[in-house]
């Protein structure tokens, strides 16, 4: 059963490199194929007419992230695959979410700030070269995120701030104008590896110091080759602490791999030597992955079908929500009845409840039952009715935002609003 939607994004704005591999795009992969979440993973053009004015690499950089993502395995069976500019429900969204996102919130963004103190520093107006996009980023941000109703968006650190805005304009929203939007949470990857670059710093675009994921093989060899490392000979014992070599190994090599290449190290392995083993054993992951994508990157009509597709998916997502959105705020037909207020609805959908109890196999379960009693949320076996009461009170107090944080400690069959307008006439009431 899915409960969990997980929804992440990459700017289209440069070619992905090893460490968006290691990073982002192997770990969601991953995820994608664990059968209890539902994947949103698209393509943020939008998001790249920000950093890039230049047309011709915006749609190269398109091309060769979405061969990326396929190459490494993601199903657009499995998850809904899209471009952000084939849903223009998102730049819609943007706007009513622009309506209640406060301005004071945006100056805090850590990319507009960074852009303010430097003009600062240098004495120009603070506000030079900034562009209504950059300050507006966070805005269109939590549109892709809140559009699909995600629960956890994986990204790198440096995002997590603008998760955290999309909470807080959807709480504004909803407190406006209804229990529309679920809270999304930035979901870290803790132990996947900041993956070093050719200079020893972060590997990053902005450095200057990536390998790109499909450079072409010799490409490949030489790029490692370049990696930095000390003056120690061969014969002297080396240490992997700190080694962007052995870094960069331990993100491919298995644990007895890895193990090994520590103990070449501190046998004296030669710097060269452990550059050809990097390299190989880099090659071996990557290669197969390598001829799909060159396959891949030779026919973009091919690519561009499977984003239309993904489009319609989640636009069969997208527009009905969206319609209910424009409703609540009052972008209605003319002729069309006001809704009845949110209140009197939630208490005509007759009092949903919880009931706890103990099982014959002695465990302690909840379920929430709608006024009709048909079961919305059904939780599995507890040890102790102490621990039954404690996920009954998340629920309470944070309603479908405890979903997430109890995790596969629940099963709904239910809809995701049926679930969260339950919880919140639930909640209200005791
Ligand atoms: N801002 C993200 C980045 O640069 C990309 C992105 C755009 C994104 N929209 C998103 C990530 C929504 C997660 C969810 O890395």
């Amino acid at each position: 059963m899915k409960t969990q939607r997980v929804l992440t994004g990459i700017t289209t704005s440069g070619t992905p490199h090893l460490g968006n591999y290691v990073g982002a795009i192997r770990p969601t992969v991953r995820a994608s194929r664990l059968a209890t979440v539902e994947s949103f993973y698209f393509l943020a053009d939008y998001h790249a007419l920000i950093k890039v004015t230049e047309p011709a690499r915006v749609q190269r950089s398109t091309l060769e992230i979405a061969a990326t993502w396929l190459a490494c395995g993601l199903d657009p069976e499995q998850v809904t695959f899209y471009r952000q500019s084939d849903i223009p429900e998102i730049p819609e969204l943007t706007w009513l979410l622009t309506c209640v996102a406060g301005k004071g919130l945006l100056n805090r963004a850590h990319a507009y700030k960074a852009s303010v103190d430097k003009n600062t520093a240098a004495g120009t107006d603070p506000d030079a070269g900034v562009s209504a996009g950059l300050f507006m980023y966070p805005v269109l941000m939590a549109a892709d995120i809140l559009m699909f109703n995600a629960h956890q968006v994986p990204v790198g650190r440096d995002q997590v701030q603008h998760i955290e805005m999309a909470r807080d304009i959807a709480a504004s929203f909803n407190h406006l104008y209804g229990e529309h939007f679920t809270l999304p949470e930035a979901a870290i990857e803790d132990h996947v590896a900041t993956l070093p670059g050719l200079d020893g710093r972060k590997m990053s675009k902005s450095y200057d110091n990536t390998i790109p994921l499909f450079a072409p093989r010799d490409q490949l060899r030489k790029l490692i080759q370049g990696i930095v490392t000390d003056s120690r000979a061969p014969g002297e014992p080396k240490e992997p602490t700190g080694s962007a070599l052995f870094q960069l190994y331990q993100a491919f090599g298995s644990t007895d791999e890895t193990a090994a290449f520590a103990q070449a190290y501190a046998d004296g392995i030669a710097w060269g030597d452990a550059k050809q083993q990097l390299f190989e054993r880099l090659d071996r992951e990557i290669a197969p992955l390598r001829a799909v994508y060159d396959q891949l990157i030779q026919d973009p009509a091919q690519i561009e079908r499977t984003l239309r597709k993904g489009a319609e998916k989640a636009r069969d997502v997208a527009t009905p929500f969206t319609a209910r959105l424009r409703h609540a705020v009052g972008l209605r037909a003319l002729d069309s009845v006001a809704a009845p207020a949110r209140k009197e609805k939630a208490a005509k959908s007759a009092s949903p409840s919880v009931k706890q109890y103990r099982e014959a196999d002695g465990r302690f379960y909840f379920k929430l039952i709608d006024g009709a009693g048909h079961t919305l949320l059904q939780s599995q076996g507890f040890d102790s009715p102490r621990q039954a009461a404690d996920a009954v009170g998340l629920l309470r107090e944070q309603g479908a935002a405890a979903l997430p944080a109890l995790g596969h400690q629940i099963a709904s069959s239910a809809s995701s609003e049926a679930l969260e307008t339950a919880l919140a006439a639930w909640s209200a009431r005791v």
